[in-house]
């Protein structure tokens, strides 16, 4: 069974409906686009440079944790470059073949997105780096003492590649990307802005308390605070009158279990148990794994991030380790 979490980043298993709204909030150009400012300084920079010299932009590599808008990125830079925008994700290319066909399908200056990039196998990784460095495709046809290697020229393209972890990438791949940038959580006045650009979208009525509630509780990040936002709009649809205040937001949060620092059960059961068994002593994350029956790369990726971040883990040479604020969270 799949459990769906309300704070999970995680688009996997979003179904259709959500999809559509999430496409329809994106925004589409750095002008609607709220935060992450320093990157897209240096974006802006390096299209505005591109386009002058009439050429497409260098490859991307966008790292971070998810829902932090590496995607949504992607799109806006398409549509700055006015370039065609080809989504695609590591565990999707299997095969060189896949990657070549997907290549030889592309227009000049189009770009091609890679989600989960750190998941590509050892052979699609070589055959992509190749392509990005100088726009060839080496390809084997024929099998045995008949095979021989043909080259294919490729249109001029950018990569922008994304993942959760920049250091999973293979050196030489990591190597091609001209421009490489982490994405930062945002402020909670920064998300408190999405919230309320999203909410006017929705056509809801959000008060600006209530908006700087659920910007507190969205763990820093936009794809949750949107997800939290719908909830909570739901809710004042069944249970006021549409309109979202302090005390609808306070309702609905504490119907979805997420507390003040915007933790759910689950964060706060793998806190706990780390407390329990290992006070404020390091553990390894394979122990914290199986401690809470958790994969140790939902742990990594996703929990771990914002609880670093908001200082209630502390990463040491030896492990994880619950801090005191932790302790004292947990005991409110
Ligand atoms: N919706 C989701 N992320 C956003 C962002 N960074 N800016 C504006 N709207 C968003």
């Amino acid at each position: 069974m799949v459990i769906e979490r309300i704070v999970d980043t995680s688009t996997h298993d979003a179904d259709n409906d959500e999809q559509v709204i999430e496409l329809t909030l994106r925004p589409q150009t750095f002008a609607e686009y709220i935060g992450q400012d320093h990157l897209k300084k240096n974006l802006q920079l390096a299209i505005a440079a591109a386009k002058k010299r009439g050429e497409p932009v260098d490859h991307i590599l966008l790292y971070g944790p998810p829902g932090l808008g590496k995607t949504t990125m992607a799109t806006v830079i398409a549509n700055e470059m006015g370039a065609g925008l080809r989504v695609t994700a590591g565990p999707a290319i299997e095969r060189a073949g896949d990657l070549a066909s997907i290549l030889t399908n592309l227009a000049d200056g189009d770009i091609l997105f890679i989600d989960e990039i750190h998941r590509l196998s050892r052979t699609v990784e070589e055959v992509l780096y190749a392509a990005m460095e100088d726009f060839k495709l080496d390809i084997i046809i024929g099998k045995g003492p008949a095979a021989r290697s043909v080259r294919l020229d490729l249109p001029k393209f950018t990569v922008i590649g994304a993942t959760t972890r920049a250091g999973a990438l293979a050196a030489p791949l990591r190597d091609r990307f001209g421009m490489n940038h982490r994405l930062e959580f945002y402020s909670p006045a920064e998300i408190s802005q999405v919230i309320t650009r999203a909410a006017g979208l929705l056509s809801s009525k959000i008060d600006p308390t209530a908006a700087a509630m659920l910007a507190e509780r969205s763990r820093l990040t936009p794809r949750i605070a949107i997800r939290l936002l719908k909830r909570v709009r739901d809710y004042a649809d069944i249970n006021g009158d549409g309109i979202i205040d302090i005390k609808i937001t306070t309702d609905a949060l504490s119907l979805l279990e997420i507390d003040e620092l915007g933790l759910d059960p689950a964060d706060r059961r793998l806190l706990a148990s780390m407390m329990e068994h290992y006070g404020h002593n390091a553990v390894g994350l394979t122990t914290i794994s199986a401690l809470t029956g958790d994969e140790a790369s939902t742990i990594e990726d996703f929990h771990e991030p914002y609880l670093m971040q908001i200082g209630l883990i502390e990463r040491t040479p030896r492990g994880r380790r619950v801090t005191l604020k932790a302790a004292k969270h947990l005991q409110q």
